[in-house]
């Protein structure tokens, strides 16, 4: 092994950045500071903290971490992942105009046509997978692109290199939901991207526990609005959750090298299960864009979606697993399966699910970290009931 590289490497920085040792007592784990207010030595003196909608000690060491994982200059942290996204694009105006991928967590979409049209900013849908699709797409008016990649539940890839090279030219940010992969497996910053979003409620936390959003950024203009809107809109994560984020993402690497691990055994075997249709996975060879993802992504994570024939099938299968979790969200290490259909992407209604492909005999699975011998054995007993 060499010695002296320039920075350290992930694992450390995960454990270490943002959470030196206390410098009072010499405690290797961050303090929780429960908190709403801070005494103040004299008016306008204070130690850097005020009030704890605005700042909290535990949150700035979770922001620090979190910015230096995915290689932001700062990490606002928001009280959910939707709450993360609403700040985004808070920092639009009436009139401004978004590009969004076709096949987003379905809240994503919800938030946008439900909440942010009332208020005049405007959204297309376009499958960025196609990269002059988004081209195609960009108006006068068009502030950001927004996208998630792999999408969900298709596990589409993005070219993050070439979409944000069509960004610069035209002056538009790029907006990437990382959730999926997490910083380990891709870096959309050094990809081109501006601003970067993960609901940590998924693999940063990784364990189940609590809710939680960050926005990394890139440039101090968007930092200096987002810490704007914390304050302005409250929408913030309390210490204890910062806390949570901070104990889970230590172990992120070690969890990632075994999400991967096991999510590529599980979909092999699902792609030869005589039973299965179909299997959405980039690590499989017959992906078709299997190529980008491994230019673009340095593992392929544990999201797999795959066909069952039908919702009678799903159900029958979903209805007999007892190592997988029959429940919404992902990224825990435990295994957790879904039916996007009637689950995450119900908002999109019959037809909005039929536009972009998602049948109701998808079933999508987040693959945990057990050991995946028994999660195969489980899908195995579960799909002989179809
Ligand atoms: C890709 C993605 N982004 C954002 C969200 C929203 O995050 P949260 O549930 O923490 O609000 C989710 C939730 O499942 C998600 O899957």
């Amino acid at each position: 092994m060499k010695a002296k590289k320039k920075q350290p490497g992930f694992a450390t920085r995960a454990i270490h950045a943002g959470q030196e040792p206390d410098p009072l007592t010499g405690a290797v784990s961050v303090a929780i500071y429960p908190t709403s207010t801070y005494a103040q030595q004299g008016i306008g003196e204070n130690k850097g903290y005020e009030y704890a909608r605005v700042s909290n000690p535990t949150r700035t060491r979770l922001e620090e971490n979190l910015a230096a994982l995915e290689g932001g200059i700062a990490a606002p942290v928001f009280a959910s992942g939707m709450a993360a996204i609403n700040a985004v694009v808070s920092m639009l105006q009436a009139g401004d105009h978004v590009v969004c991928g076709n096949d987003l967590y379905g809240g994503t979409p919800r938030l946008f046509n439900h909440i942010f049209t009332k208020f005049g900013v405007e959204f297309s849908y376009v499958d960025t997978s196609i990269d002059e699709n988004v081209a195609r797409a960009i108006r006068k008016n068009t502030r950001m692109v927004y996208v998630e990649t792999p999408t969900n539940p298709l596990m589409r890839i993005t070219d993050l290199g070439a979409v944000s090279r069509i960004c610069r030219k035209k002056e538009v940010d790029l907006v990437v939901d990382n959730t999926f992969m997490s910083p380990y497996f891709q870096q959309p910053i050094w990809l081109g991207a501006d601003l970067v979003i993960h609901s940590t409620t998924k693999f940063l936390n990784g364990h189940s526990d609590g809710l939680g959003g960050v926005v990394v950024c890139s440039k101090p203009e968007h930092a200096e609005k987002l810490a704007f809107l914390q304050k302005a809109a409250g929408a913030i994560l309390s210490p204890f959750e910062c806390w949570l984020i901070l104990r889970g993402v230590k172990t992120l690497a070690a969890r990632m090298e075994i999400h991967d691990r096991s999510g590529r055994i599980v979909a092999e075997y699902l792609a030869q299960h005589k039973k299965v249709k179909a299997v959405h996975y980039p690590g499989l060879a017959d992906h078709p864009q299997h190529e980008l993802a491994k230019r673009q992504m340095t593992g392929f994570g544990s999201m797999i979606t795959f066909e069952t024939g039908s919702l009678k099938n799903a159900n029958k299968m979903l209805k007999k697993v007892r190592v997988c979790a029959l429940a919404e969200s992902l990224g825990g290490v435990e295994t957790l399966i879904s039916h996007p259909a009637t689950m995450t992407h119900a908002g999109l209604g019959v037809e909005g699910r039929k536009a972009i492909g998602i049948t109701d005999g998808m079933v999508r699975i987040s693959v945990g970290i057990e050991d995946v011998q028994d999660i195969l054995d489980d899908l195995d007993q579960a799909l002989a009931a179809i």
